[in-house]
């Protein structure tokens, strides 16, 4: 299973390199009952110095393998909620607008 796993983030990388860009680009979630949601790799990445291996594949592979989670899931520590806890980042139990659009 590990090694799986790291063979498909070493396959992340090189696709993402091919394509001149920091990880996976720019990540759009749309949802009902809130405003869209836009992740950037290139400032998690970029301008927060995280590792591929911090999100991938634990909380995330690619777009259309995606996993929905509720906002209520997210406040237990699934997906954004695993960082924005407001130790590591802004919590998802507030800041709203930061996030959504
Ligand atoms: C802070 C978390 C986080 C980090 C760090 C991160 N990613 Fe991602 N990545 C995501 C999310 C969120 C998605 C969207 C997948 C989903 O919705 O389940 C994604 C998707 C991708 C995708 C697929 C895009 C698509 O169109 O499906 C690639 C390729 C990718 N990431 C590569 C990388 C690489 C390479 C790095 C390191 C340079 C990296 N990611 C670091 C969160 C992260
Ligand atoms: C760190 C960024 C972030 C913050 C902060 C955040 N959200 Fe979200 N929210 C998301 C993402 C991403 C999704 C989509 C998740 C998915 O599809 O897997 C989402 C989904 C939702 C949904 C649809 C799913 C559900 O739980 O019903 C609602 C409604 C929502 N957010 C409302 C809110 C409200 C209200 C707040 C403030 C109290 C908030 N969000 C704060 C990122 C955030
Ligand atoms: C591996 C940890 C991690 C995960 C997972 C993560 N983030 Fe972040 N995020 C950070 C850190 C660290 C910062 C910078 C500290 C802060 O702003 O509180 C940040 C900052 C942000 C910012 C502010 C943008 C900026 O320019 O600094 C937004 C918006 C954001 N994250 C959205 C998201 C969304 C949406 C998700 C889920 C799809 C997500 N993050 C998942 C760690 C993470």
């Amino acid at each position: 299973m590990k090694l799986k796993g790291g063979i498909l983030v070493l396959g992340l990388f090189w696709g993402a390199v091919a394509l001149g860009m920091v990880g996976g680009g720019d990540v759009e979630f749309k949802m009902k009952g809130a405003g869209p949601v836009l992740f950037s790799h290139d400032t998690h990445v970029g301008s927060h110095f995280l590792a591929c291996t911090e999100c991938h594949d634990s909380l995330y592979t690619v777009k259309g393998k995606h996993r929905h989670v509720t906002m209520d899931q997210m406040a237990k520590g699934l997906s954004c909620g695993a960082c924005h806890n407001g130790l590591r980042a802004f919590s998802v139990k507030d800041n709203c607008q930061v996030c959504h659009q």
